[in-house]
């Protein structure tokens, strides 16, 4: 098969890693990759945004199976595009994309499948959003609809909070188009995990879960970013937990985009929360996660091709994955400044000497290679991998792995999973 994978970051490097291993394929194209994918996959200078020139792409290659790792390809209809030249794509279509291009959406379909989530309401008039908010007061979640860069939400502790975050969006246009609609929610209380699944239209299997780290400082502390680091499994996610999630919200989900007419093909990151009534949904992500990725698949121990290819034609359940049983822990490295200005250009050295370590796996998310080197070239620019029997031996990798690097212009959070052990 010759498969083509669409995305330049972390993600994408675990994504091409994984579709490397496969007996399936014979070659692997990356739009537009980075340095890390080059020694992998092929690399090819077509940015994600666009999309007719990588659907075109795909079609003059004799491409089998296209890839798309951030959301914004599928968003912007990159699966229709494909499907009209007889091309497999392992994401959703535009309209199934819709379960990240909207908030007002997701809690459509969620009301309509009876999946738990915060009670909600959705505005286009500030008057009205602000009448809302003084009878139901605060705590609450006010949210852009659209897509803003994980930046559409503002978790309110007090009215005014909520009330600024509604006059942003709906008087002063701080988001554009996506914040025109802000969709308010009823605060929910617990700890936050992110469970994958991949799915076929009707079937759904488990891809694992994990914990993100938000917030750029140790301690949870400081701005909010893509994610400093994830640790998989999760804490206290049971059994009966990934059981509960995946009946009473991932199948459910399914079964109302099926009978809307929009099937949900490609991986659904549920962002969740676990309270003391059981798991509810906080949102919906259309991919993989951003560095869940690099975290859930050195785990993998099956054929990830086969997989996807299972997800685009249907008959997934006859396609168990396995997966060690083991622990994993992913640190990001981020250039200073990140999330906020940041510059580009500085020179990373003892990427071998990390890579070198036992059970590690390095990948690029923000690099550019210049002769031999390696620079930074982005907010995000390297993901460090560990795994082993328990949190602590991952965590212990990953971090001597770090500790190989020498970067003195990137920073990364010290305390990835530190809470949990
Ligand atoms: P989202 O972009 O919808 O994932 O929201 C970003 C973050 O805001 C989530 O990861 C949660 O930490 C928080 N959040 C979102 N919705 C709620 C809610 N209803 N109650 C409490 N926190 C929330
Ligand atoms: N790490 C969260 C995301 O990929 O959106």
């Amino acid at each position: 098969m010759r498969v083509l994978v669409i995305g330049s970051g972390g993600r994408e490097h675990a994504l091409v890693r994984a579709i490397a291993k496969s007996p399936l394929v014979t070659k692997l194209f990356c739009a537009p990759g980075n340095p890390g994918i080059a020694t992998v996959a092929e690399l090819v200078p077509i940015p994600v945004t666009e999309v007719e020139a990588l659907a075109s792409f795909a079609a003059s290659n004799d491409i089998d199976l296209v890839v798309p790792g951030p959301e914004a390809p599928l968003v912007a209809g990159i699966a229709d595009l494909l499907a009209e030249r007889g091309i497999r794509c392992c994401g959703p279509s535009k309209a199934a994309a819709q379960l990240e291009g909207s908030k007002q959406f997701t809690k459509e379909v969620a009301d309509a499948a009876g999946i738990p989530t915060a009670r909600w309401e959705a505005f286009t008039e500030a008057h009205h959003a602000l009448d809302f908010i003084s009878r139901r007061g605060a705590p609450i979640v006010v949210k852009a609809d659209g897509l803003a860069a994980g930046k559409g939400v503002v978790v309110a502790q007090t009215e005014a909070e909520a009330e600024a975050a509604v006059i942003a969006c709906l008087r002063e246009g701080t988001f554009g188009v996506a914040g025109a609609r802000v969709v308010i929610e009823e605060f929910m209380e617990g700890p936050e995990v992110s469970v994958f699944a991949l799915c076929d239209g009707t079937e759904a299997v488990f891809l694992g879960a994990a914990r993100d780290h938000k917030r750029v400082g140790d301690g949870d502390t400081g701005p909010n970013t893509g994610g400093m680091g994830a640790i998989a499994p999760p804490p206290g996610f049971t059994h009966e937990t990934r059981t509960q999630v995946m009946e009473t919200i991932i199948r459910p989900t399914l079964v109302e985009m099926e009978r809307r007419g929009t099937p949900f093909r490609g991986i659904l990151f549920a962002g969740l929360m676990l309270t003391e009534e059981g798991p509810k949904l906080i949102e919906y992500n259309v991919r993989f996660g951003d560095p869940e990725a690099e975290t859930l698949l050195p785990l993998l121990e099956s054929d990830l091709l086969a997989a996807l290819l299972a997800a685009c034609e249907g008959g997934l359940a006859a396609v168990p994955l396995r997966w060690r049983a083991e622990a994993s822990v992913s640190v990001v490295l981020a250039a200073q400044g990140y999330p906020g200005a940041y510059h580009r250009g500085t020179r990373i050295a003892g990427l071998d000497k990390a890579a070198a370590e036992e059970a590690v796996t390095l990948f690029h998310a923000g690099t550019r290679a210049e002769g031999d080197a390696i620079l930074a070239d982005g907010g995000r620019v390297l993901v460090v991998n560990g795994t082993g029997p328990s949190l602590t031996v991952a965590r212990n990798r990953a971090y001597a792995a770090v500790d190989a690097l020498e970067w003195p212009e990137g920073f990364c959070r010290r305390d990835i999973g530190a809470h949990f052990l």
